[in-house]
């Protein structure tokens, strides 16, 4: 948990103050993994970063490739530029490739729709979907370079149109289904989509959800959209409505559309997808990732970390709506040629047993899942998993946020059995691959740290000077480029220097996480140093809630701040001036707070939002979330000597204690 970490203030860097340094060694299914051992690893790894052409460019042969590139890597800081002069296509490596090995007739996805129906989708099915997609796509006039939004449940069509967008060159950006009409619509005009593929509808506890109508609100404005394409979820009639001339629905495109679409050749260096995601600043940040370099990382990472083979059934519970989702159920899994479980719904959906219902009965071997979970597993209590059979698991996965032991024990005990080794992956939109892992059978794991660095990945902790520092906290830093890294913010080259490049004068990656190095090397994520909170592992900008809160006529100032908590990892508190002659009452914070969920999104709804009268500010007049932060945690009130005005400081504490 956060919570065991704490921030150095006249530092800035975060101390590990307890730690858990019990170690779980090898498990013995070691001998039948890709590296099998710690010696393994480190050879390994060296050669990664010793001399990064040659390891990548011996793997990039797996990819199937319609011009050979000329070279690995240009390296001109910041921007790396990998398999130069190659071209390939991303649907070729996740689909063609399959075609004429036994994995043409495999399940590819078992899609559970939450209130229970079931449809199976062999590689074969996948491959005749994207093609008909991609030819009716260019039959619209979509092609390369242009930008296509998905705004869909989690439905197999959601892969399907991504792989689609990637066979005829089109760029696709997935938008989450939970973000409103607004942010769907701002997402839309940052990189002037053409057309947006969605759905009718969908499931999420219980409730449908009316999808469509979301999109109808969304495209309102947004002026480059010529095309819908809507997907009917089925089941049951999901109310919507059909704008003559611009909607269509997918079935009727696909059934008169050609069978094959040749696959573009793209420029290695040539954009696949864009996605959106939360920086310091009210924008949110288009980054995008490009064909060979990103389709490289997924696939070794995908295949290394979980130890993909031919008979696993796979199981990511991210959406595709975040990177997650892009990089291990679309692109890792695919290019492995793994059968994957895709499940539409909650977790706790009709029953808090939901998860181990469908591991049982899909014999899930991979899993791979948010701490925020397996926190709230923990909660619903041991009975809804000990009927369940898991014993077909052997390999457990986290990402999102840093995991607590304790959950970290309870997953490896209850979970897995005490068998199965847990791989706790770091890594970030930006860094499109899994960067510090665990290898299962080769790493020995300590609950709450991710561990090493993947290969590839010459991972460092640095001060805020720029000093390295080998054991103790400091702030995460990458010093060489790697093949998934992001290329670039859409639209903004100057913000990706400035944002991941200028903090120590363009020598390093800047993760935006705090960290911590122990005697083994071992990394220790804490968490976000920037204004970023990981809501039950969403990532989420407070610079862009408290836009969306100044925009409340009655508001004047807000500042977000994330505290920790139980479930969620973290949560979202507001706090809120008001303009002259307003008041204040629990309605206004309600209205407040459904503001939010409404704006951007029901996950980014505040735990809390507390009225004040100023906020604390510096005598420079920046806000001073530090100390919001110290009293929405109780703790004592640090130093106050910069402040503008400290006496209203300990009235609002005393007032957030009462209220
Ligand atoms: C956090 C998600 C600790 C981190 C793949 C990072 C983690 C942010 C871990 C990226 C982990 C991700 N341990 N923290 N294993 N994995 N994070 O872009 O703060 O949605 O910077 O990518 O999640 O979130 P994003």
């Amino acid at each position: 948990m956060p919570s065991e970490n704490e921030l150095n203030e006249s530092t800035g860097a975060f101390e590990r103050v307890a730690g858990e340094e019990q170690s779980f060694p090898t498990p013995p299914w070691a001998e039948q993994t890709r590296t099998p051992s710690m010696p393994e690893y480190r050879r390994r790894w060296e050669k990664s970063i010793a001399d990064p052409e040659s390891f990548w460019g011996e793997l990039a042969r797996e990819l199937v490739w319609d011009r050979p590139y000329d070279t690995v890597l240009e390296w001109n800081r910041p921007f790396a530029k990998w398999f130069v002069g190659g071209k390939l296509n991303a649907s070729v490596q996740c689909l063609d490739k399959h075609l004429d090995s036994s994995a043409t007739d495999k399940t590819a996805i078992t899609w559970i729709g939450e209130p229970g129906d079931r449809r199976t989708l062999t590689y074969r099915d996948l491959y005749m979907s994207v093609n008909k997609l991609a030819s009716a796509l260019k039959q619209l006039g979509v092609g390369r370079g242009d930008r296509v939004a998905v705004y869909m449940p989690m439905l197999p069509e959601l892969p399907i149109a991504c792989l689609a967008c990637a066979r005829i060159g089109a760029i696709h950006t997935v938008v989450f289904a939970g973000f409103s009409s607004q942010s769907l619509r701002d997402r839309i005009d940052d990189c002037g989509a053409v057309a947006v593929i969605t759905a009718d509808g969908g499931w999420r506890r219980g409730s449908q959800m009316r999808i469509k109508d979301i999109v109808d609100d969304a495209v309102k404005g947004a002026s480059s959209i010529k095309h819908v394409v809507v997907v009917k979820r089925g089941g049951v009639e999901f109310p919507h409505s059909m704008t003559h001339g611009r909607d269509v629905y997918y079935d009727d495109l696909l059934s008169s559309a050609d069978d094959f679409a040749a696959p573009e050749p793209m420029d290695s260096e040539d954009p696949l997808f864009i996605l959106y995601t939360s920086g310091t600043t009210g924008k949110p940040k288009g980054i995008f990732h490009t064909h060979a370099g990103y389709l490289l990382g997924t696939m070794v990472s995908a295949r290394e970390v979980f130890d993909m083979r031919d008979n696993d059934v796979f199981w990511c519970t991210a959406d595709v709506g975040w990177i997650t989702g892009h990089s291990y159920i679309i692109y890792g899994p695919m290019q492995n040629g793994v059968s994957q479980v895709m499940y539409e719904g909650a977790p706790n959906h009709p029953t808090p047993g939901r998860f181990w219902e469908i591991v049982e009965k899909e014999k899930v071997t991979v899993f791979y899942t948010a701490p925020t979970a397996i926190r709230a597993f923990m909660g619903w209590g041991d009975k809804w998993v000990t009927p369940r059979d898991l014993t077909s698991l052997r390999l457990l996965g986290t990402v999102g946020e840093p995991i607590n032991p304790e959950a970290w024990r309870w997953y490896h005990k209850t979970i897995g059995a005490g068998r199965c080794p847990i791989v706790d992956t770091w890594w970030q939109t930006e860094t499109g691959s899994i960067s510090i892992t665990p290898l299962p059978g080769a790493t020995p794991t300590k609950p709450g740290s991710a561990t090493l660095p993947f290969y590839g990945i010459d991972a460092a902790i640095l001060d805020e000077q720029g000093n390295e520092v080998t054991e103790g906290g400091g702030l995460l830093a990458i010093r060489k480029p790697w093949p998934a890294m992001m290329r670039g913010i859409w639209g903004d080259e100057n913000r990706y220097r400035e944002t991941y490049w200028s903090k120590w004068d363009g020598k390093y990656y800047f993760a935006g996480d705090g960290a911590y190095r122990d005697k083994d090397g071992y990394f220790w994520i804490v968490g976000r140093v920037d204004d970023v909170v990981n809501v039950s592992g969403h990532r989420i900008g407070t610079a862009e809630l408290e836009s969306a809160f100044v925009e409340h006529p009655a508001v004047n100032e807000a500042a977000v701040i994330g505290v920790p908590h139980k479930i969620k990892g973290e949560c979202l508190i507001g706090f809120v001036s008001l303009c002259d002659g307003q008041r204040h009452s629990a309605e206004l914070a309600e209205e407040l707070r459904d503001l939010i969920a409404e704006k951007i999104g029901k996950f980014c709804r505040p735990e809390r939002v507390m009225f004040v009268e100023d906020l604390p500010k510096t005598r420079s007049g920046k806000i001073m979330r530090r100390l919001l932060r110290d009293i929405a945690t109780g703790k004592a009130l640090g130093d106050v000597t910069t402040l503008a005005d400290s006496s209203a400081l300990e009235k609002l504490a005393r007032e957030y204690r009462d209220e």
